[in-house]
């Protein structure tokens, strides 16, 4: 397998004039995930300086949850028996020192990553990017944003001060020692986020500055056919076609399912940021094209007439001033 990506990394890094930078990986499918070994092996083989540092096991649905382990060691095996029980919480893959697995979830890894293992095993500390997957699976729209582990390990590295690209495909679980040939899925989706990642990459004014301080990316793969280099690549915003879920009642009184809700929700397909002339990214995936929409972590309503209006209403809080109220708005509200 590693020849195949060789060729296809050695074949990219001289189409281009990229110099390497240092990269951070991180996913919310285990160290051993397929998707994230061959996107690794690619980025290497392009010049690339790349560590891994992800979850032991899977923590898919964590979010930006932060959970450092209060174990010394595993309790367990590591995915695909990869590490045995009873191995240290933080280490090394057996074969390869620029893979690290720690026992916590998808965002506690890339702070393990940042404060742990780059300061005392890699040659820099901080790197000029994060990526997040590819996962198995899509990430689309606002709702799932923030339940994705994906998501959370690439917003805790942008909270961070560090860009970072969050991709996903739609491919099913694969060790990565599983992975044969070009034909598999992983290969197509390591490839297709390849491609995006090194452009993104090379479009940059320098390896320090690749997005603007305090934004990221969030990339989403449909699924991929023989055809999988010529699949457009489109320019989205996270709302627009969007699902999220609903409770639905079990056999069993008061228990519930989910479902996701059709209609679509219509609170969380409404454009408040960003260009809202741009298409959904889920619509955009449904449609079998690949989604690249831009995300801040600043989740603070933008300031339209609606905004003002809503604060002006909450002037009441601080003493009648739009702003900061200090004491006097503290008092206000204790009375
Ligand atoms: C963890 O494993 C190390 C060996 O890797 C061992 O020395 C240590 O005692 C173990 N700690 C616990 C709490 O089991
Ligand atoms: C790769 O080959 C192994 C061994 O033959 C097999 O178990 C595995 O399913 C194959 N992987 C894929 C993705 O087909
Ligand atoms: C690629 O192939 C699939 C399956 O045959 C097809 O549905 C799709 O439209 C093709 N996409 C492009 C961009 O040619």
């Amino acid at each position: 397998m590693r020849f195949i990506t060789a060729i296809l990394g050695a074949a990219l890094a001289l189409s281009g004039g990229c110099n390497g930078v240092n990269i951070l990986m991180g996913n919310d499918d285990g160290f051993g995930s397929g998707n994230l070994r061959q996107l690794y092996e690619m980025l290497t083989n392009a010049g690339h300086n790349v560590y891994i540092v992800a979850p032991a096991l899977p923590q898919s649905g964590q979010g930006g949850r932060v959970d450092f382990t209060t174990e010394a060691n595993l309790t367990g095996p590591a995915q695909y028996n990869l590490v045995p029980a009873g191995a240290p919480s933080v280490g090394p893959d057996p074969v390869d020192s620029h893979i690290w697995y720690y026992n916590g979830t998808p965002a506690a890894c890339i702070f393990v990553g940042l404060d742990y293992v780059l300061p005392n095993f890699a040659d820099f500390k901080v790197p000029d990017l994060v990526l997040t997957g590819p996962n198995y699976g899509t990430n689309l729209g606002p709702f799932v944003w923030t339940l994705s582990g994906t998501a959370g390990a690439a917003y805790a590295a942008t909270a961070r001060s560090i860009p970072a690209i969050a991709l996903s495909g739609s491919n099913k679980a694969v060790a990565y020692f599983d992975v044969n040939s070009t034909a598999d899925d992983a290969f197509r989706v390591a490839a297709v986020s390849f491609k995006i990642v090194e452009s993104i990459i090379k479009s940059a004014p320098s390896a320090n500055a690749i997005l603007p301080l305090g934004y990221g990316v969030n990339v989403n793969i449909p699924p991929l056919f023989d055809n999988y280099t010529t699949v457009p690549i489109i320019q989205t915003r996270m709302t627009g076609g969007a699902e999220v879920d609903e409770a639905i009642p079990g056999k069993t009184p008061g228990t519930f399912t989910w479902a996701n809700l059709s209609p679509r929700a219509l609170g969380v397909n409404r454009c408040l940021n960003g260009d809202c002339s741009l298409p959904g990214e889920t619509d955009v995936v449904a449609q079998g094209k690949i989604s690249l929409s831009l995300y801040t972590v600043d989740y603070t309503a933008p300031a339209t007439p609606e905004t003002k209006s809503v604060m002006r209403r909450f002037a009441f809080f601080t003493g009648g001033k739009q702003g900061h109220g200090g004491k006097r708005g503290l008092r206000s509200w204790r009375a």
